[in-house]
């Protein structure tokens, strides 16, 4: 078969162990997963409410618009309905952007370490990725700003950042759009916009009215606690909006998906909840960090790296023994450091005891 060159290069998706498997293998009777960014706290009651009661969707093709939640997201969002694009996930926008943009001969621009899927797509569509270094964790806008020339379709900027958990300050963000020519489309990766409390944040609506060739995404995978129905959503010019709509799988954000992420928006005081919990859990790492002297990037999201100044591989499987899964920075371009996703105050105070343990371990 004459597969393309490129996805020989690509390694399969690799799922790490299963609690079941962590268990039997450490004799442990509980494991807590802060490996994915997910909410510890699951979803709003109301969410889970009203889908305990559905029952009537399986035999029927969802409605391929998203009419309710496309109605319920304009007014929450700010923007009119034929600025928004739904998706399997933002996973799958990704996917959808690169389809429509990318190809041989043309190349995207991204910083490095940053959410790995803008490349792997890049890649899938042949095009020239061109990667450029965080600096102290950091997007370097300067430098990705020099990297795009004529031929460049699309440059990928994520904020707050993935693994890093840093954001782009407001006037930064405005100087650097201002500059991208409007032939290339700036994707501002928002996965973790509604955990954000800095005030010099920008209004991601205000630039999108501002920038013909900006699209934000965001997702109901995080804050929202509905990573496992996978619903993602972009916005954007309705121009932009109209010239990737073909490119979406017309049936791809399932029924109860669409439901349950109304019910989510409808409850916001959960989503102000979570965000106050999750900078509560970010004091008790920070704290910890200082205790201990080690180096972490102050975060926006619901994550947070921590350089141990050690292989990131030991401290994921010292963590793993004890029943934490996190990310080993290893695969994230950090290697001395892990990623812990915050959890709830006894999650955090019980990790944070293993780490304690570790960093006495390593310095006897
Ligand atoms: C920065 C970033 N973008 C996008 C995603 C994908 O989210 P989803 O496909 O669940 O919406 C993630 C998930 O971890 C992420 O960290």
């Amino acid at each position: 078969m004459r597969w393309k060159d490129q996805i020989k290069s690509l390694a399969p998706y690799q799922p790490g162990k299963s609690k079941d498997e962590v268990k039997r293998q450490y004799g442990l009777e509980e494991i807590i997963k802060l490996a994915s960014n997910e909410n510890p706290f699951g979803c709003s009651k109301k969410v889970s409410e009203v889908m305990s009661k559905e029952t009537g969707y399986f035999a029927l093709y969802p409605d391929g618009y998203a009419t309710n939640l496309r109605d319920v997201l304009a007014e929450h969002v700010g923007v009119t309905k034929d600025q928004l694009i739904f998706g399997n996930g933002s996973d799958e926008l990704i996917l959808i952007i690169a389809r429509a943009l990318l190809r041989p001969g043309y190349n995207t621009v991204m910083a490095t370490p940053t959410f790995p899927q803008y490349k792997h797509n890049a890649i899938i569509e042949g095009a020239e990725t061109r990667e450029i270094p965080l600096v102290d964790g950091h997007h370097d806008l300067d430098q990705m700003l020099a990297a795009i020339d004529e031929k460049t379709n699309v440059v990928w900027v994520c904020s707050p950042n993935n693994p890093t958990g840093t954001y782009i300050p407001k006037e930064k963000l405005e100087s650097f759009l201002a500059r991208v020519p409007k032939e290339t489309l700036v994707v501002l990766d928002e996965a973790y916009y509604e955990y954000v409390v800095a005030d010099d944040y920008y209004n991601s609506v205000e630039l999108v009215e501002q920038y013909s060739n900006l699209i934000v995404l965001r997702t109901f995978s995080k804050i929202y606690g509905l990573a496992s129905l996978r619903v993602g959503y972009g916005f954007a010019s309705k121009e932009i909006i109209r010239a990737l709509e073909p490119v979406r799988e017309p049936f791809n954000v399932n029924s109860f998906a669409q439901l349950a992420a109304i019910e989510a928006l409808g409850d916001q005081e959960y989503v102000e909840n979570c965000r106050t919990l999750n900078h509560q859990g970010l004091e008790q790492f920070y704290k910890f960090c200082e205790q201990h002297n080690l180096s972490y990037m102050p975060s926006q999201g619901n994550f947070i790296l921590i350089d141990f100044k050690t292989d990131g591989n030991e401290v994921f499987q010292f963590l793993l023994e004890r029943g934490y899964i996190v990310r080993s920075g290893n695969a994230l371009g950090f290697p001395t450091s892990v990623r812990v996703t915050v959890g709830s105050k006894e999650q955090n105070a019980g990790i944070i005891e293993k780490m304690s343990q570790y960093v006495k371990v390593k310095a006897h």
